[in-house]
Parts: C-alpha cells; sequence; structure tokens
C-alpha cells in the first residue's frame, strides 16, 4: 500500500521526521520559519495530512486542498482552526496538550516575578552602567513586589491553569482564586482554590493570569471596564493568546495607572508592530510567544503531533482530536 503525501509547513526535530517518513512520502519546508502562506497553498494539491504550527486553516486552505484528511498542529492552542469548514470537509484537527503544560507554568510564573520584581528594567540600569558608587539612588528606587503570599486569579484553569496553581500555591504560600467554564472540586481541594465570578476575581487578585483558550466566547473577555475593577497594585500576565484581552484597552490601563504592570508573552497581532505603547513601558515585560519554547517540550510535541497525523492517516484512532 502506498504511504499517505503530507506536507510540514515548517522543519521539526529529526526524530519526528524520522517517524512520519516511516509511516508517510513527506515534503518539509526548509527554509526559515514556516513557509509563506502562498508557498503552503502551492504544496496541498496532492496531500492528505498537513503538518503546522499555526496560520488559518480555513475555506481558502481547504479549496487548496481537495485530498485533505487531518491537519495535526504543534501546538495546544488550535484557535486558528475554522472547525466548522473542516468538518464540513471531513478533515480532522489533532493538537499537542499535556506535553507542555510544565514548561508553559514556569514561564507565567517568570513573567510574575519579572514583572513584579522589575527584571528586565532593572537589568538594563546595571548593563547601561546607571548604577555607580557614589551617585546612589534611594532603596526605594529599587523597589518592586512580593509574589510570595500575594492572591494570583487564574482565568481558564485547565491542566497549564493547574500546573502553575501548583507553583503557586505550594512554592510561593499565594492564596488562589480562579475562574473557568466549570467548577473544579478536585482542584479546589488540592489547592484551597476559591472559585468566583470574573469581576470578584479581578477586584481581589494581585496577579491576573490569562490562560482561558481563544474562542467565539473569550475574544476581548477583558475590557477596559474589566481593568478598572482591578487593584492599581495589581499585574497582569498573559500567556494564552492576545485576542483575549482588548489590547488598547490593555495600554489604556496601564497608562493611566489602573493597574501597576504587566507581563505579556502574547499580542494581537504577533508580532506586534515596533511602534506599539506596550514595547516601550518599563513596567510591562513582553516576551516573543515561548511560552512551550524549550528544546526538550518542544520535541515532545512534534512527536505527539506526528503521532497524532499518522494514527489520522492510516486508520487508526488519534488521541488528540479537537475539540475534545
Ligand atoms: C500553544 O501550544 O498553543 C502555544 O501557545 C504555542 O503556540
Amino acid at each position: 500500500m502506498s504511504k499517505p503525501k503530507i506536507y510540514i509547513s515548517k522543519a521539526i526535530p529529526e526524530p519526528a521526521l524520522a517517524y512520519l517518513e516511516q509511516h508517510c512520502e513527506c515534503r518539509m519546508w526548509n527554509g526559515q520559519g514556516a513557509a509563506s502562506r502562498q508557498g503552503l497553498l502551492a504544496e496541498l494539491h496532492d496531500v492528505e495530512g498537513l503538518l503546522t504550527t499555526g496560520g488559518p486553516i480555513n475555506r481558502e486552505l481547504l479549496d487548496h486542498a481537495h485530498k485533505l484528511r487531518a491537519v495535526s498542529s504543534i501546538s495546544v492552542g488550535y484557535n486558528h482552526f475554522d472547525l466548522e469548514a473542516m468538518k464540513a470537509r471531513r478533515v480532522i484537527g489533532t493538537n499537542t496538550p499535556h506535553v507542555l503544560d510544565e514548561t508553559v507554568a514556569d514561564l507565567v510564573l517568570s513573567l510574575m516575578l519579572s514583572a513584579a520584581r522589575r527584571i528586565p528594567e532593572l537589568d538594563s540600569f546595571v548593563k547601561q552602567g546607571r548604577w555607580q558608587r557614589g551617585k546612589g539612588l534611594t532603596d526605594e528606587y529599587f523597589f518592586g513586589m512580593d509574589v510570595h503570599h500575594q492572591t494570583l486569579g487564574i482565568i481558564g484553569m485547565g491542566r497549564i491553569g493547574e500546573a502553575i496553581a501548583k507553583r503557586a500555591v505550594d512554592g510561593f504560600g499565594m492564596s488562589l482564586l480562579y475562574h473557568n467554564r466549570s467548577r473544579k472540586p478536585e482542584t479546589e481541594e488540592r489547592f484551597g482554590a476559591r472559585y468566583c465570578g470574573l469581576d470578584e476575581l479581578l477586584r481581589e487578585s494581585d496577579f491576573v493570569v490569562m490562560m482561558t483558550p481563544l474562542t467565539p466566547e473569550t475574544e476581548r473577555m477583558i475590557r477596559l471596564e474589566h481593568f478598572e475593577m482591578m487593584k492599581p497594585t495589581a499585574f497582569f500576565i498573559n500567556a494564552s493568546r492576545g485576542k483575549t484581552v482588548d489590547e488598547p484597552a490593555l495600554i489604556q490601563a496601564l497608562q493611566t495607572g489602573l493597574i501597576r504592570g504587566a507581563g505579556l508573552d502574547v499580542f494581537d497581532p504577533e508580532p506586534p508592530s515596533l511602534d506599539n505603547p506596550l514595547l516601550h513601558m518599563p513596567n510591562v515585560v513582553t516576551l516573543p510567544h515561548i511560552g512551550s519554547a524549550t528544546a526538550k517540550t518542544r520535541l515532545d510535541m512534534a512527536m505527539l503531533a506526528a503521532r497524532n497525523l499518522v494514527a489520522a492517516l492510516t486508520g487508526g484512532h488519534p488521541p488528540n482530536v479537537v475539540p475534545e
């Protein structure tokens, strides 16, 4: 039996490619980053499977891919899938949950600590030679905010939220509030977490962490009226998707002191333009969407995505079909 043809739109680690090559006839984009949209569309006419890291899987793409049966994304988020269009064409979509939970949780704690203790700002201070003997600034100049024993509010208590909760509660002695589609009694018991409405969470938290997936319901879920509810000493952390927040409102909240600072791994759009005010505020820590970016985790994600695609194309049952 001939092997199914697949296209891989971004270079992947060797073990994942080797696995795919055992089961499929592979073509892979080998340039920098991911294949351009036009380049991708031109490759799809004869493929049954697509391994991707992002970019819309929509009607336009499906119109170029009449043989397509499965799209496997190397990501836990699948907001780039037009699920309705895929269902209409009987195209299966899969994602890579679980394997990145701890790595993303590490990054969220890094953003909280970096923003609260002003790590990037004070790192630049030292490197620019502004820390000089005899020209001492007051102690207060260097003060940040504590993370330990503060109140953390997590919006979107999935697996990554729980990995953040473990670090925050067990390691930092934080109190935990959460807001989620549904209550999670086990999480409440394990972490002493309190389920609350969005407004209450925003009013009471010292750190608000956005971890909700991007869906039509969560798009621009946090707007100016929500920042107005937050403490002026609070930090807003986003490691989900930029579009879950009204970004101009976030900018306004930071510019007018409605909140103290932010830690952002995601933007709307990505990358942000150089004149985006968020890139010029000392109280905002910015990262280039690196939540899952460690070599081990990206390898684990690529292997899982490869297994999902092979299972979908060879009659097996892929473990991570979306929606869950
Ligand atoms: C994910 O896996 O969804 C991360 O945000 C990387 O895109």
